[in-house]
């Protein structure tokens, strides 16, 4: 079994992208991190944003074998708080302290899930994501979507995770 991370992120704690999340976790050990509850500063050109939780994020993607970024997509975009963090990943490029751990991010398979009130994302919202990935030289391993229009369907859920699950199950 992988080591997996998830790292998720809604303007509701316990909305669609919680409840994937959740799904995910009945079917497999992970850790899970609510990106908007921790305190991820805004990038900052002068670094002077160090003392907050990003060294603490970036570490726990150090520890896992798979990422998994769970965000909705909120106007062909991700939410603030992935901005956010996104914005940061600036500082493992930039910082000479930080580039040796964004180089051993390389090793690791990330993956986006999502949900969205349409058949499929959009490809704004996954080429975001995918590009990042690929200028960092960070492996993009797979996307999972679950249509919400409404309240996201347990059921459907399961079944689209159920690719991933065993990807990560074979270990
Ligand atoms: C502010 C906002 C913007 C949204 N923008 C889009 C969009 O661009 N495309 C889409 O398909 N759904 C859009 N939706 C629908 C959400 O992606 C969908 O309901 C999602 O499951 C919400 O997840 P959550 O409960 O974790 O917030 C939007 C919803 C909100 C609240």
């Amino acid at each position: 079994m992988k080591n997996v991370l998830t790292l998720y992120s809604s303007a509701r704690p316990r909305g669609n992208t919680f409840a994937m999340v959740k799904v995910l976790t009945d079917l497999i050990p992970l850790q899970a991190l609510y990106l908007d509850d921790l305190d991820i500063r805004d990038y900052d050109y002068d670094f002077g944003n160090q003392g907050d939780d990003f060294a603490n994020v970036i570490d726990s993607m150090l520890k896992a074998d798979v990422i998994v970024f769970a965000c909705p997509e909120y106007w062909y975009a991700l939410t603030p708080a992935f901005k956010r963090l996104f914005d940061r990943f600036t500082d493992l490029t930039e910082l000479e302290c930080l580039k040796v751990k964004g180089k051993a991010l390389r090793k690791k398979q990330f993956y986006l899930f999502t949900t969205s009130a349409s058949k499929k994302p959009s490809d704004a919202f996954v080429s975001v994501v995918s590009h990042t990935l690929n200028y960092l030289g960070w492996v993009f391993a797979g996307l999972v979507h679950v249509y919400c229009e409404n309240k996201l369907d347990e059921g459907e859920a399961k079944l689209v995770l159920s690719d991933f699950v065993e990807q990560v199950s074979r270990g």
